[in-house]
């Protein structure tokens, strides 16, 4: 163990059995998923549902839904932020990072995803704990030949604008999806699983750096 811990940082055998280098290992993520549609046999919850059986050991995706979500009416805000809003706000604040699958409708952002996000972002004052340098990512399932990427490409400005960490480092843009799961809903495209896989390991790492201001 003491030759481990001299060579820490450079030894790959030794770093295995070493306490010391675990600890930082053993610490479970707790990553949120959130699919942006309600259909049933959504493609996009289907390609979430695989995303939970494919992440890294150190690392869990939690489903949370846009079901209950009410549509944004200010005049409801003043009221108070309704239950459904503040129970998925205190589990993104309280999760490491954020994956969204999002569909694509018009070349854009579906509404009902857009609804969910905008109510999560009131009060302003809270966007800072909801998203806060929060690290987000973003894939995608369409039946289309463009898997999503309009859509991927217009949630740029409003994850920027929140403030988030949104990781640039892999894309999965899921096309033809009605080749790509079974009628079952279940990712069959081993291709696309592959891809799925590679997409959620580096997601994961980039969720383990910390950003340069919080290592100093
Ligand atoms: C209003 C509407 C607009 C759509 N526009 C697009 C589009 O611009 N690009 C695309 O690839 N698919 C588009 N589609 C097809 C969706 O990709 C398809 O319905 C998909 O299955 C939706 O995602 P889901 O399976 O997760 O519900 C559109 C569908 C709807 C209902």
């Amino acid at each position: 163990m003491k030759r481990g811990c001299r060579v820490r940082g450079r030894c790959t055998i030794i770093r295995i059995l070493c306490p010391a280098s675990q600890s930082k290992r053993s610490v479970m993520l707790k990553l949120i998923g959130i699919s942006g549609s309600l259909r049933r046999g959504s493609f996009n919850t289907a390609l979430l549902r695989a995303a939970t059986g494919m992440m890294p050991d150190d690392a869990e995706l939690e489903v949370q839904s846009i079901r209950g979500i009410p549509l944004y009416d200010g005049d409801v805000e003043t009221q108070g932020i309704p239950a459904a809003v503040s129970v998925l706000k205190d589990a993104i604040a309280g999760a490491d990072g954020v994956l969204l699958i999002t569909p694509e409708y018009n070349n854009s952002i579906p509404g009902v995803f857009k609804n969910t996000i905008d109510w999560l972002s009131r009060p302003s004052a809270d966007i800072k704990r909801v998203f806060g340098a929060k690290p987000f990512a973003l894939i995608g399932a369409s039946p289309g030949n463009f898997g999503t990427i309009l859509s991927q490409a217009a949630w740029l400005p409003v994850l920027r604008t929140l403030g988030t960490r949104p990781w640039f480092g892999g894309r999965l843009l899921v096309s033809r999806a009605g080749q790509a799961f079974d009628e079952t809903g279940t990712l069959k495209d081993e291709a696309v699983r592959e891809q799925l896989r590679q997409f959620l390991a580096g997601y994961v790492a980039f969720v383990r750096e910390r950003p340069p201001h919080e290592s100093k």
